[in-house]
């Protein structure tokens, strides 16, 4: 078959279509390519670590001297905004007198993508006064991935805490056992909602899914992803997704020990491990940094490339939005020196507990190098935890990317040098808890990147004046904005 398309091609066509093929075959069975992967790192440029393009601001970042003040101011807490997780739902809902069926929902993407999906489908139940069978996690296409809900999030939890909300079934009722992911593969089934629209108003979810429900008393929707609206919707339904996204959605015990583990070696400063008490306060944690760590979360460019190429599913519309997406981040983007360079002017330091929370990405290791030079106390899963520590998760994405997720929530200060799900996931958890989170400065960085004749105190002060408002001060969601990357106002209350 790829003879054939070849052979009607010509050269230059020919070229450029083994060079893609190339590129994203890895990407899309990477399990494919491991071997080889460590055996050639040359064959894609960015297995090479790239040459700094800094030279002068990296000299002067690795050598320059911090005072105490800059950070105490760093690591301190974020004081209190006035805002804070709303304690009462806005009516007392409770649950519908008689259920108008069962709903399935079919989650694609990687798991934060898949955890709004989760938060999105019990605000579907809610609305249809249906119940909600505990929602079906595709296979990971990009890591290959196929954990299931109940691998990866505590499912009693989940049904209990949403018990008075939403009833929530782990598998549908015998009668309906026939549906299930693989039925609804082999052909077009009445059940089987495929037209659910990006962004679907509630009403939609009335005119159009409930007379299915009705008919038949159970629906599956699929696609589902971002497939329920952000504005426009009664309050109590925004609480309640908020609800599942920071309440109902617990990982499993496994994720948690390993993830607290982590937490814990990051928080033993060098001195502590020595047995001395030196500079630690009680707690054993102080201003200056000792006994706190900063997660650094970094993807790379690739990583979106893979998602667009290999997600085969999904509308038109979504292809469009991976495809501007694609484009911004790649805009966004900052290489590991630049990152280096930002973290250095706010403050972090060689003494700087940084965590890196990542996938294992194609040239990862080159491209990270950089930043072991900036930080060389710099941690990843694989530097704290032993191998049979990570035993249980290894070798699966979701698992891997919930502990990063566990260890990025507990971090004094959280930093996201591109954005994707990820990030915002993160950035709206820690707001609803008001923690810190630095969100880089891009239109800043730009420019100060540009100028080939930036001196070090000028790129400093004018990368430290650009953060002051950029450190988790909370931002009340706009228009189109989604609800888990913005709680306020909807999903938190004024204290
Ligand atoms: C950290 O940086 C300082 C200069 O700011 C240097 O004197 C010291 O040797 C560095 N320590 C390590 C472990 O690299
Ligand atoms: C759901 O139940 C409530 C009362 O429990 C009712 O007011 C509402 O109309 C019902 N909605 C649907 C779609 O059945
Ligand atoms: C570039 O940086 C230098 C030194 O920091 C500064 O004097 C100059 O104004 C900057 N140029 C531009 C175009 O911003």
């Amino acid at each position: 078959m790829k003879e054939g398309l070849f052979h009607r091609q010509n050269q230059s066509q020919r070229m450029a279509f083994a060079g893609v093929f190339a590129i994203l075959l890895p990407i899309c069975f990477p399990h494919l390519f491991r071997p080889l992967g460590r055996a050639s790192p040359s064959l894609f440029s960015e297995w090479i670590a790239p040459r700094p393009r800094h030279l002068p601001l990296l000299k002067a970042a690795l050598t320059r001297h911090i005072p105490v003040r800059q950070q105490s101011g760093l690591w301190a807490p974020l004081p209190d905004q006035g805002w804070k997780a709303c304690n009462e739902p806005t009516i007392v809902s409770s649950l519908p007198a008689k259920s108008q069926g069962y709903i399935q929902v079919f989650l694609d993407g990687g798991l934060n993508q898949q955890r709004m999906g989760l938060c999105d489908a019990v605000a579907v139940a809610k609305i249809l006064n249906a119940t909600l069978v505990v929602p079906h996690l595709d296979l990971n296409p990009v890591w290959l991935d196929s954990s299931s809900f109940s691998d990866i999030f505590d499912v009693d939890h989940f049904i209990n805490v949403l018990s008075n909300e939403v009833k929530i079934v782990k598998e549908p009722p015998n009668e309906y056992s026939w549906s299930t992911r693989e039925y609804y593969a082999t052909g077009i089934w009445p059940t089987r909602i495929k037209t659910a629209p990006v962004h679907a108003s509630a009403q939609w979810y009335q005119d159009n899914v409930l007379p299915v429900l009705q008919s038949y008393g159970i629906v599956a929707i699929a696609p589902f992803s971002h497939r329920l609206a952000f504005d426009q919707l009664p309050i109590d339904l925004q609480r309640l997704r908020c609800k599942v996204n920071f309440e109902a959605l617990a990982f499993v015990r496994d994720v948690k020990v390993l993830g607290e583990l982590i937490v814990n070696r990051l928080r033993k400063t060098k001195h502590q491990v020595l047995g001395s008490e030196l500079r630690v306060n009680n707690d054993g944690s102080g201003n200056d940094g000792s006994g706190k760590y900063v997660v650094l979360h970094l993807r790379f460019d690739k990583d979106m490339a893979a998602h667009s190429a290999c997600d085969f599913g999904g509308g038109k519309a979504e292809k469009l939005a991976l495809a501007k997406y694609r484009q911004e981040s790649r805009a966004l983007s900052l290489t590991p020196e630049e990152i280096g360079l930002l973290l250095s002017a706010l403050g972090f330091t060689n003494s700087t507990r940084l965590y890196l929370a990542s996938h294992k990405v194609y040239g990862g290791e080159a491209r990270i190098a950089t930043l072991k030079q900036f930080f060389p106390l710099m941690e990843d899963k694989k530097t704290l935890a032993s191998a049979e520590e990570l035993a249980k998760v290894e070798g699966r994405a979701s698992l891997l990317a919930a502990v990063d997720y566990y260890v990025s929530l507990k971090s004094d200060i959280f930093i996201s040098a591109s954005p994707g799900n990820m990030h915002n996931a993160l950035v709206g958890h820690r707001a609803y808890l008001n923690l810190k989170t630095i969100r880089p400065n891009m239109v800043l960085l730009g420019p100060l990147f540009l100028n080939k004749s930036m001196v070090w105190p000028d790129f400093e002060a004018a990368v430290l004046n650009g953060h002051r408002n950029r450190q988790g001060q909370i931002r009340l969601r706009k228009e189109k904005q989604s609800i888990f990357t913005y709680p306020a106002p909807d999903c938190m209350c004024k204290s």
